[in-house]
């Protein structure tokens, strides 16, 4: 089934055009890695999949749903669709599980008791068990983004979107946040992220695609794409990303 059809989808910022006709469909359980250089429409592209940008062309259906710029459908769609920054935007004023509480009641409007018992299981899956009652100036910044992921996946998403969600981190902290996503996708859960991590795309990722200039420019099943890249563009890529 797939969980994700994006069919020539194009964007524009003024005269600057960002995605010139990008395809894409992910299957579901599949986990999907975007690289690229800076500016190539990575970001731009996944915001567009949950209707943070408003796309020129193409049409998108994800986790079910057709996009749409009507306000509620696109809340209805965007339940089912997760989204994790680089930034993690957690409230300051509010607990670890307090900010996972958040949207399952007042957008799902679940009873506080139901959504306490969903934020604990979802800290306990980025393991974060211990830390409900902590505030976000008393964890890590790992430890932060983990609690980011935790409260995307309380909303019980069909897929989730990533972007580039270990940037901010120091290496140490790299790595267990790594380890969260690919547990999620041992799990099954259907992902599409944008990463610098190569060795991780490679890895994790059963495809991987190089974005450049507001187009795929090549892609393939990770373990085949990384040991034989095809175009000189990707080769040269790859090779400026490990040295
Ligand atoms: N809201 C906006 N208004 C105007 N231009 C924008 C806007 N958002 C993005 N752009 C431009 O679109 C282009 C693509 O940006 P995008 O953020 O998608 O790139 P990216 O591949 O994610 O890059 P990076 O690796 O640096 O995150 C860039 O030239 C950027 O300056
Ligand atoms: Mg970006």
């Amino acid at each position: 089934m797939s969980v994700v059809i994006a069919n020539n989808i194009r964007k524009s910022f003024g005269p600057l055009a960002v995605l010139k006709g990008v395809s894409l469909t992910v299957q579901g359980g599949e986990v999907v890695a975007l690289i690229g250089r800076s500016g190539s429409g990575k970001s731009t592209f996944l915001r567009c999949l949950n209707g943070l940008e408003t796309i020129d062309g193409g049409d998108i259906e994800i986790a079910g749903h057709a996009m749409s710029r009507k306000p509620a459908l696109l809340r209805e769609l965007r339940r089912d669709v997760g989204i994790v920054f680089q930034s993690y935007n957690l409230f300051p004023h509010l607990t670890a599980g307090e900010n996972i509480m958040l949207a399952p009641v007042q957008v799902k409007g679940e009873a506080k008791s139901a959504a306490k018992e969903e934020a604990r299981r979802c800290l306990a899956l980025v393991g974060l068990a211990d830390r409900f009652d902590s505030y976000p100036d008393m964890l890590s910044g790992g430890q932060q983004q983990r609690v980011a992921i935790a409260r995307s996946l309380a909303m019980r998403p069909k897929v989730l979107l990533f972007d580039e969600v270990t940037s901010a981190l120091d290496p140490e902290l790299t790595g267990e946040v790594l380890a969260v996503i690919e547990s999620l996708a041992r799990q099954g859960m259907t992902m599409l992220l944008v990463t610098h991590e190569m060795g991780f795309a490679r890895r994790v990722a059963n495809r991987t695609i190089y974005m450049k200039d507001g187009v795929i420019h090549e892609e393939g099943p990770s373990a085949e794409f990384f040991t034989n890249p095809k175009t000189p563009e990707l080769q040269a890529f790859l090779r400026s990303e490990v040295g």
